[in-house]
This record gives C-alpha cells, structure tokens and sequence, in this order.
C-alpha cells in the first residue's frame, strides 16, 4: 500500500515537472502554435559526456579532492551544498559567487556565512594542471556539491556539464537569496520566476537542511522578537526553543539545522518539522502551509523517494539560467577573478 502511494505520488510528480519543461518550450518558442522543431532551453546543451575527451579524469580530481577535505572537515560538505545554491540563485549557475572584488556577490551581506572557496580553488588548480583552460569554475561546484551531498550519505546523480563562467556578480544581486524569514508564497514565486523551479523542488531541495548549520543571527528574531510580537515564534516546540537559546549565546554561534541527525544525510529533517523543531522559520512554514505539508509527510515517511526526488531536483537547480556556446561566457582560469 505504501508503496502504491509512493508511485502514484511518483507518477504526479512527474507529470507536473514534465507538463513545467514543455510550458517552457512552448513559450519561448518564438513561431507559437506553428509545427516546428522546438526551441531548447540552455540546459538542454548541457551533457555529461562533455568533458570525455578533453578532461576523462576531471570527476575522479574532483571526487579525491572534495573526500579528503570533508574527511578533515565534515562541516564543508553542507557549506559546498549551500555555495551551490547561492551560485544558482543569482544569474544562474554560473560561479559568479565565486568572483572575489569589491561589490561582488561574495561581498554581500546574504553571502556572510557562504564558505568553501578555498576547496574550490584547490580543485581549480589541479584541474588546471591536467586540462587547461578547459572546464569552467561553475561546472566544478555543481560536481563538488554532488559529492559532497554522496559523502554526507546522501543520493548520487550523474552531473550534465558544459556551463561557462559569468563575467558579472553584483552584490545587490545576492540579496534576493532567501534568507528564512520569508512566506512560502514568496518563496514559491522566487523559485518559479527567478529560478524555474517548482515547489517540488523547493521542498525537496529545502531537504538539504538535513546536514549542516546556522548561525544564530538567522533564528534570533524566532527566539525573542518573533514578527514584532516580542514573543518567541509559536509554532516553535519549547524544549527545543529553550536549547537554542541555550546555544545561542552570540549572533556568530552556529545551532544544526537538523536538530537530531545534524551530520546525516536523511529524512529527520522533515520528520523534526512535523515536532515543531524547525530550524529556521521558512523550515517550519513548509510544513504549516497547505501548499506544502503533503510533501513534507510524504519525503518524511518515505527515505527512498526523497533521495531519489533530491538528486533530480538537484540536476534541476545545475541546470538554472546556465550559460552555453561560444559566445556566452568563458572558461575562467582562476575561479575568483575573470580572466584579462
Ligand atoms: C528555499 C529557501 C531557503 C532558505 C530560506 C534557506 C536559508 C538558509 C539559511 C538562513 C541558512 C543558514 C545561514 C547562516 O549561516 O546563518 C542555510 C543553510 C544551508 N542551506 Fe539553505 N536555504 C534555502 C534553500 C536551500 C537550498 C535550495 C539548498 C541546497 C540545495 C540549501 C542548502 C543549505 C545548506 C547545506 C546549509 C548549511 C550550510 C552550512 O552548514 O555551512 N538551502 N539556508
Ligand atoms: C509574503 O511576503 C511578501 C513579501 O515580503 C508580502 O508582500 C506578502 O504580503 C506576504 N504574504 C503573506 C500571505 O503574508
Ligand atoms: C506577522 O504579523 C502580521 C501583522 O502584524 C500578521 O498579519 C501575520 O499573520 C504574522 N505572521 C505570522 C507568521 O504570524
């Protein structure tokens, strides 16, 4: 029976993510309604046989790369996770948030607690050793975030490549990242018009808040001053609302966002949402809003489906707003600066 529900549940899910793509082609087609070869979207030039021939040992750099800095430092795989997003959030997935001057996306105050560049940039370099001028800065952090998500114990997922490097990053820009404590209406609306995301994806991407931390800064209005009632949020349990004040000491201490499995990567953190322990406020939202809560009960009962649902959602969020061709990007030599 169970498994019954997880198909039809599959089969619904599916058909929505299908019925989004071919809205999308439809609607950028530029002879609508005439019977002609569709317009692609760019992600559809991606391909994970791209770098065969110029690069066969770039996942394999990659891979050693990312597993002995997490074995050293198992915080760096959730910070990997989350560097990706921030990338993919604004202009696409295309490493702007990794370029490092005054007034970049890396600057900005939503980028505060973004870490991992360093890792990046020791893959950068390796990989420039082997194959030259050859693979883009944006094409490495989505595969690093693959195998750190596989090393946290989470799914794996066979990465397209063939995005280019941006030549701009604003750091005005960075600040429509959610920062938890938006609505879920505002959160769906970003993830469809910014990112062309669905609320699937919203919250089986949320789902990665299942490793990984806070800072203390992100949580405190829910602790003393929730939406100006100078009350803590109630929808928050009390035994977990006083450990985090406990916790919270300084606006730069760091609380987990999954509050019993903090380092694994598994369903907790949905199953802790239905207990009102929520980390952050958009966490918990997701399971109050009608909109979401089946999902939530669905990804919290069913492990396999989740990781499953989370490594399509992640090639989703790979592919937003990529740029491909000779003529958009480049192929950044260092990550942190264009090239001359
Ligand atoms: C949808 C709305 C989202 C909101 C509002 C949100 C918000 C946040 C916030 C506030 C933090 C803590 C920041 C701090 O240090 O203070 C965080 C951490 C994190 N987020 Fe999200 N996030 C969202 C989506 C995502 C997505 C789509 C991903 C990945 C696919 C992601 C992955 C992570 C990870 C792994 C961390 C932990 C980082 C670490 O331990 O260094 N988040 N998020
Ligand atoms: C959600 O947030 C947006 C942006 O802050 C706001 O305009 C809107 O009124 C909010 N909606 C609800 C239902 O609270
Ligand atoms: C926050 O406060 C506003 C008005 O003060 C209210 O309309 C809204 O429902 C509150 N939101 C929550 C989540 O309690």
């Amino acid at each position: 029976m169970r498994w019954f529900l997880v198909m039809i549940a599959a089969v619904l899910l599916n058909f929505h993510l299908f019925s989004v793509v071919s809205a999308s082609i439809v609607k950028h087609s530029p002879l609508k309604g005439v019977a002609k070869s569709p317009v692609l979207p760019p992600s559809a030039y991606l391909s994970t046989a791209y770098y065969q021939k110029s690069c066969p040992n770039l996942e394999a750099i990659i891979h050693e790369k990312v597993s002995a800095w997490v074995k050293r430092d198992p915080t760096l795989a959730p910070a990997i996770i989350r560097l990706h997003f921030h990338d993919c959030a604004v202009r696409g997935c295309d490493a702007s948030i990794l370029l490092n001057h005054r007034g970049s996306e890396r600057a900005a105050e939503a980028s505060r607690s973004l870490r991992g560049f360093t890792l990046i940039d020791e893959i950068k370099a390796e990989v420039e050793k082997q194959c030259p001028k050859t693979v883009s800065c944006a094409d490495i952090l989505t595969t690093a975030a693959r195998d750190a998500t596989v090393l946290a114990g989470g799914p794996f997922w066979e990465v397209p490549f063939g995005r280019k490097d941006g030549k701009i990053s604003l750091a005005k820009e960075a600040n429509i990242v959610p920062q938890g404590h938006e609505n879920i209406t505002s959160l769906i609306n970003y993830f469809e018009k910014e990112l062309g995301l669905t609320f699937v994806d919203l919250v089986v991407l949320s789902g990665s808040h299942t490793i990984g931390r806070s800072t203390c800064y992100s949580i405190k209005q829910r602790l003393y001053n929730f939406n100006g009632t100078r009350k803590p949020d109630p929808s928050m349990n009390v035994n977990y609302l006083n450990l985090l004040k406990k916790q919270c000491r300084l606006d730069t201490n760091y609380v987990n966002l999954d509050v019993t499995t903090p380092r694994t990567f598994d369903v907790a953190y949905y199953q802790n949402l239905g207990k009102k322990m929520g980390l952050l406020s958009t966490d918990q939202l997701l399971y109050s809003d009608v909109r979401t809560t089946g999902l939530v009960s669905l990804m919290a009962s069913q492990p396999d489906f989740f990781m499953g649902q989370f490594a399509v959602s992640m090639v989703n969020l790979g592919n937003v707003n990529v740029l491909v061709g000779k003529n958009h990007g480049e192929i950044r030599l260092k990550c942190n600066y264009v090239n001359y």
